[in-house]
């Protein structure tokens, strides 16, 4: 029997002998904005395609690990029910950058899988694109097989935008025992013919509008799954049944004390499953949280407990089941044993935070359920279930499922609506007052990153004690709106610049603060003299006080960059105030950070200060920043312009707000403290310039 171990062996062991290098795993935490995970072999190869990067070798090959959960690629709901679908997996793969093509990546496919493992050519059926003749040719000489030829089916790409290309896969037959029909019928999900392999010849650029573009080189990129490969091999129709899985299913029978039967085998699957991709993207640096992919883990986590308390089992469950993971996939993956103490630590407090809401959001649903009219849940209740006991949606519904039971999801996002709605109204201050001039142009303030000397603006609009006044007087709170500004508007963290409005020579106004109320820049602050809707004023922003705040500025980046140096780098940011010569910043991560680890964070932040960086300030495609590899935050919509801020070859992140042309310009970092703010979030406070 080929176990999992001997399977990778095979497959690398025979790329390396036709002449490709053999790479270890790339994270589960991807370098590409567009996506959560690693949800492919080629994710980590994506800027090869694209021509951005360089190939460590014209041809390589690895095993990946892999996530699809949430996004395009997504599998969550799938697990349990059937034998070959996970949110975890491995994915064998074989690239050629712009060396072999479609001749070279078709053969050695067929030598692979009849030559050298031995499968019966009889059981092999293969696809091939509907515009793809020369696919089809080949296959018909090398394996003497007519290829079932499929529009969408073979076409493959990993987000909506990038590398893709026509594909061609081979199906594996488990027999006329199994129902499905061939692929490309309407019963091909039956599970008899099983994808096994897919050969995807990328050679094309898709942008957001689907317009394809050539890339530079034609490339090979191929992908199989090694669970299907082990069922295959082992002569198994389900992937929960072969070497790997047994064990780990075990494992779940020590520990909760119950046998897998005929009823109970879906918990047992999910549990397995999750156990992996837990325990994996924890390893590999993703923290459970309420945003991004940290939800999804949070999600997958939840899931997980639930079917153990379906099992009768309550309490820790994946803590207690991530020595068996060790065990399993420890040789293949050394990160599971390295970050063993960290990720037990992670998954236990998350274990322990979510026990007693298991049990008595249960106890809620128990009661709500006979109350209910037809099949569907109240989303009133279901948002219950999520805002007081943390019941993930996605949770709520698998908990119905078995039932027949559904829930109004659009009465649910109403309810999320309007919680949202109720915390931002709590922040809001006078924005509310601003917000019902529906008559007031959005503040022009093009010049906020060269203000103009020579600004002349007009007032707009006076607002003192929640009133809008025609003039205001020496001594007055207000907040002015002109037509134009050269102020920076508190936005993404930077607290506004400070300043004053002129009327001629004389200080009309002392603005503390431009805040920001959506388009309006509110120039807030204390009247010097009397000032008047419909006056002529210059802006004059506090050149020294935006220097400060410019270096507090770019040094938040440079910490960041740092960060996820020192750390990982699933560092990231949450929250941020830029302040003169004065950064807090809140980020992702699970444990407290060591001395050293801060004195290094110190350390290399002003190592690149002292470097004396060139710091470039540009526009671009958002298409162009992310080719650079620019940081963005995950779910933030941008517009298809976006500013780019590049600190030397350290740092490169999308950004609105002011910084500094040269590194050297912040003159000292000085971090203060280091602390937690809430599960899984931590939070620096860093002084910079003068005050360091
Ligand atoms: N990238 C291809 C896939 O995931 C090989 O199927």
């Amino acid at each position: 029997m080929m176990t999992y171990d001997d399977i990778r062996k095979v497959f690398l062991n025979y790329f390396e002998s036709h002449g490709h290098k053999i790479v270890p795993s790339a994270s589960l935490i991807p370098n590409d904005p567009t996506l959560l995970f690693t949800v492919a072999g080629m994710v980590p190869w994506k800027n090869i395609f694209l021509g951005t990067e360089d190939a460590p070798a014209p041809r390589v090959a690895d095993v990946q690990k892999c996530i699809r959960a949430g996004g395009k690629h997504n599998d969550l709901e799938d697990v349990g029910f059937d034998g070959r679908h996970h949110t975890f997996f491995e994915m064998l793969g074989n690239w050629s950058f712009g060396d072999y093509f479609k001749a070279g990546a078709i053969e050695m496919s067929w030598d692979l899988l009849t030559n050298v493992i031995g499968i019966d050519p009889a059981r092999l059926i293969v696809t091939a694109h509907e515009s793809d003749d020369e696919a089809a040719a080949i296959w018909k000489k090398v394996a003497g097989k007519d290829a079932i030829r499929l529009g969408k089916d073979n076409w493959w790409s990993a987000g909506d935008t990038g590398p893709c290309g026509p594909c061609s896969e081979i199906f594996y037959d488990f027999g006329e025992n199994v129902p499905g029909g061939l692929p490309g019928s309407p019963d091909e999900d039956g599970g008899r013919y099983v994808e096994i392999w897919n050969d995807v010849f990328m050679q094309y650029d898709r942008d957001a509008n689907g317009n394809l573009t050539p890339l530079p080189k034609k490339n090979v990129d191929t992908g199989a799954g090694l669970e299907r490969w082990a069922a295959m091999l082992q002569g198994k129709i389900d992937n929960y049944d072969t070497d790997l899985f047994r064990n780990l299913k075990h494992a779940v029978s020590d520990v909760t004390g119950v046998r897998e039967t005929d009823e109970n085998r879906t918990s047992f699957k999910v549990i397995t499953d999750h156990l992996r991709s837990v325990g994996f993207a924890i390893a590999d640096g993703v923290i459970p949280s309420n945003s991004d992919r940290g939800y999804v883990i949070r999600r997958i986590l939840r899931r997980a407990m639930r079917h153990g308390q379906m099992l009768g089992h309550n309490g820790a469950l994946l803590s207690r089941l991530y020595p068996a993971l060790v065990e399993q996939m420890g040789a293949a993956y050394p990160e599971l044993a390295k970050n063993a103490a960290h990720v037990m630590e992670i998954i236990t407090n998350e274990e322990n935070s979510f026990a007693d809401m298991l049990n008595n959001g249960m106890k809620l649903l128990e009661t709500e359920l006979p109350k209910i009219h037809g099949n569907v849940l109240p989303g009133t209740v279901a948002f219950k279930l999520f805002d007081t006991y943390g019941f993930p949606l996605d949770l709520t519904q698998m908990i119905l499922r078995d039932k027949n039971i559904t829930v109004d999801v659009a009465r649910f996002e109403s309810e999320m609506a309007a919680q949202k709605e109720r915390s931002r109204a709590n922040t809001r201050g006078t924005k509310i007052f601003w917000e019902s001039r529906t008559d007031l142009p959005a503040t022009i303030d093009a010049a906020k990153y060269a203000p103009d000397e020579n600004m002349e603006s007009k007032v707009l609009a006076i607002l003192r004690g929640g009133e809008f006044v025609d003039s205001a007087d020496a001594g007055d709170e207000i907040e002015v709106a002109l037509d134009k500004t050269n102020f920076y508007g508190t936005q993404g963290g930077q607290v506004g610049d400070t300043g004053e409005i002129k009327i001629g020579d004389t200080t009309a106004l002392n603005v503390t603060e431009a805040a920001r109320a959506d388009g309006i820049v509110l120039h807030r602050g204390v009247a010097a003299g009397k000032i008047s809707v419909g006056d002529t004023v210059q802006p004059i922003v506090n050149m020294q006080n935006r220097a400060a705040t410019a270096r507090a500025h770019t040094a938040t980046h440079l910490l960041q960059a740092a960060l996820r140096r020192v750390l990982n780098t699933d560092v990231e940011q949450r929250g941020s105030r830029v302040a003169p010569d004065s950064v807090r910043f809140d980020f992702s991560f699970g444990r407290a950070m060591t001395d050293d680890e801060k004195a290094a964070v110190e350390k290399l932040v002003n190592e690149w200060i002292d470097a004396d960086m060139n710091v470039a300030h540009e526009e671009m495609s958002i298409e162009t920043a992310k080719k650079r590899g620019a940081m963005a935050l995950f779910g933030e919509k941008y517009g298809d312009v976006v500013r780019v801020i590049t600190a030397g070859d350290v740092s490169c992140e999308l950004c609105g707000g002011t910084h500094i042309n040269h590194t050297g310009e912040i003159i000292r970092a000085k971090i203060n403290k280091e602390k937690s703010i809430s599960s899984g979030i931590r939070r620096i406070t860093m002084s910079v310039g003068a005050l360091a």
